[in-house]
This record gives C-alpha cells, structure tokens and sequence, in this order.
C-alpha cells in the first residue's frame, strides 16, 4: 500500500532562468532538498540531538584526515567492489536505515529501493518503513537487502516481523541499539511533530495480521532490551545479526563474545546523544576490539569519496549513508538516489586512483595521516 504525503512536500520551485544547474556534490542535493522540503520535514530530516555537537562533528572529524597519495602505481584499472557478509556489492556505499522516506518522496522506499538495485548496492530498510515490505521487495526483487530492527516490546511483534522479512529474501538482521528512548530533538519539540500524524508511523504487523486483528495498538521499543536478549533473537533467525549504534571498544568487545556476525559504528547521525564521538573517531576503537573477528561497517558525516576512503583505511568493511539518500529521494525521487549514489561512487574511484589504490584490498591505514588542526 502506499502512502502519499504530499503535504509534507512544497511544490518544486518554478526555474525561470531556463534548466536546473547539474548536481554535482552530494552537498548539492542538500541545498536543493531543503527548497522543496516543508520546514517541518527538513528539521525532521537534518535535525540532530541536544546542541548538534555530534552531529556536526560527524562531518569535521573527516577534514581532520588528511591523505598519503602513493604514485606510479599503475591506475589504469581501478575496481571499487567488495562483499559485505559474503555477498558482492559494487563499490563499498551502502544505503542507512531511515525511516518514513514518503516524507521526501510519494513513493518512498520503493524509488529507493529500486534506486539500490540499479546501483548493486545494499538497501538496510528500516523498521519504520512507510511503503510495506512487501511493495519494497516486489519492486525491486534482485537487490540485496538488510533490515533493521528496532526492538519491540511485544515479543510476538518481533518474531512476525522477522518470519516476515527472512521470507522476503532479506540477507541480514540489523539491530539498532542506540534507541532505548529517543534522543532530545529541539526542533522536533518546536515544531511539535508527532510521529503518528506527521510521519505516519504505521501498524508494523503484515497486512494479514492486521485483518485478522485490526484494533491497532501502537508497538514502542523495548527500552529493556540487553545482551542476554541477543541468544533469543539468535535463536529465532537464521539471519547474520549486525548492531547499529556500537561507539566504544567495551561494547565491541561483547558484541564478538555474544557471536554476532557485524557491527555499524554510528551514532545515529547525531540524533540520539549528543556529546558522544564522531563515528569516524570511534571506528578506530571498535577496529581494534574485534581484531578482525567480525566486519566492522560506519555511517555519519560521509558526504564525499574521499571520506570513504579514509574509513575504510581506518578499517571499515563499507560504509552506510543517512540523509543524503533523502536528500536525493526530496529531489528527484529514484533518479535523486541514483544520482547520489553514482557521484560518490564515482568520487571513491576518483580517490581510489588518485591515491594509487587499484582495489578495495589495497586500502590500508598508510594512506592517512590524522592532523592536529
Ligand atoms: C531522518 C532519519 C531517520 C532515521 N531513521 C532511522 C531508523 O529508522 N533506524 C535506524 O537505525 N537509524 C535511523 N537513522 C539513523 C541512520 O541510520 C544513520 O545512522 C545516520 O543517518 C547516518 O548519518 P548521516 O545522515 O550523516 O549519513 C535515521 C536518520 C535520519 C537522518
């Protein structure tokens, strides 16, 4: 079913000086995004936690880096794939949970989905998707997908939806662990968005069990979920299971010895606790806990190929994107995405080569220099 929430959108402003200059960074898309976004929706999407220290942070961290070009290396073929959990993407950028993307575009998830296939790249849907998983997965039936789960409190509610999304094909379990309650968002309170009316947060039951039970009891996150809990999710998929969220060595450290196959640092973008690390600055910490164990993937701030490049020389198997998925979606839909996923593919081969890298193995942590500006 989909849900068009065109009042969430303005219409897209009339040019009359003749075409729209090209997109040519994804900073491009952000600028555009928030001329067709409703404030309401732009805050929703750009907003961070508490003061914004984080989520600012997320992008500084980078420019910290600087790069150790190697030459005379050969570059005349450079090959941006990799694998992630055994399966081969083509380069390594892949697609954040976020939720509600009919916010940003009618047909949300889907034009996102779709937008994913065609860049052969994985797609971690959240569980806050606004089209059904089922549209999701008709629409474009070859891409590889994760999803992500936000833990809920009715225990059944979990293992339907995980049934639900190992049945459609999904590859892995991703479960966000930085939600116990959701972060201080000034701007979401000023603006006094409401989840349900505003972003239309759905019953997450498939379209079956609804008929059968249609009375809708909104399901809230289980804030009492711990690591014990993992060997029960364990015990109910098959599927490899990622944590979201982890930022400290403490933590994955007992994401190894609870045998889970991956992590993403990330600090949600820095919309849940401000004050903490950029993810980039923790990566190195988590890198350096699991010794090699499992794959260690990042998300917050990457906003060009050189900052993809830098995580993976601090060790990062891929690397996820948040807003600017949105931001492609706010301005052209699937092409949006698609566009925003080509140019950074296309700037990570740029790095690649410019640094003397021929392939994703070839990475490695000589490539930077951290600076004390
Ligand atoms: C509008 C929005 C919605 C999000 N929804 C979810 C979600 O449903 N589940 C989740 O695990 N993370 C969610 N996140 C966090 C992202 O997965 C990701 O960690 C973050 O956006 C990465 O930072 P970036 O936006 O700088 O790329 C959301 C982020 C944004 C901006």
């Amino acid at each position: 079913m989909l849900v068009v929430t065109q009042m969430m959108r303005k219409k897209p402003p009339r040019n009359e000086a003749g075409p729209e200059m090209p997109f040519v960074c994804l900073t491009d898309f952000q600028a555009r995004a928030r001329e067709r976004l409703s404030k309401l929706t732009w805050d929703y999407i750009e907003g961070g936690a508490g003061e914004g220290f984080t989520q600012e942070d997320n992008i500084t961290a980078f420019k910290k880096i600087r790069l150790r070009p190697r030459y005379l290396k050969d570059v005349s073929e450079v090959d941006t794939r990799t694998t992630i959990q055994g399966e081969e993407i083509s380069a390594p950028i892949c697609i954040s949970p976020t939720g509600f993307h009919c916010i940003a575009w009618p047909d949300g998830e889907m034009s996102t989905a779709r937008a994913a296939q065609a860049a052969g790249i994985c797609y971690v849907t959240s569980t806050y998707a606004s089209c059904t998983l089922e549209d999701i997965v008709s629409t474009a039936p070859g891409g590889l997908r994760w999803f992500q789960l936000y833990v809920q409190r009715d225990r059944q509610l979990n293992r339907q939806l995980i049934q639900r999304v190992e049945s459609l094909g999904f590859k892995a379990l991703v479960i966000t662990v930085d939600v116990p309650i959701s972060g201080n968002r000034w701007h979401d309170v000023r603006n006094q968005l409401d989840l349900k009316t505003n972003l239309l947060l759905k019953d997450l039951r498939s379209p079956k069990e609804r008929n059968s039970m249609p009375s809708l009891q909104m399901s809230r996150i289980d804030p009492s979920i711990c690591w014990d809990d993992l060997s029960w999710l364990q015990s109910i998929t098959q599927l490899p299971i990622i944590l979201k969220g982890i930022l400290t060595k403490e933590d994955a450290e007992l994401a190894v010895k609870h045998n889970v196959q991956g992590i993403i640092v990330s600090n949600h973008g820095g919309r849940q606790l401000d004050e903490v690390p950029a993810s980039i600055d923790a990566l190195t910490e988590v890198v350096a806990a699991v010794k090699g164990k499992i794959e260690v993937y990042m998300d917050g701030g990457i906003r060009t190929g050189n900052d993809v490049l830098k995580a993976l020389a601090l060790g990062a198997k891929c690397i996820f994107l948040g807003r600017p998925i949105l931001w492609g979606l706010a301005c052209k839909g699937e092409r949006g995405v698609e566009e925003v996923l080509n140019i950074l593919k296309n700037e990570f081969h740029t790095s690649m080569t410019l640094t003397g890298c021929r392939s994703v193995a070839e990475i490695n942590r000589d490539l930077i220099q951290i600076s004390r500006l």
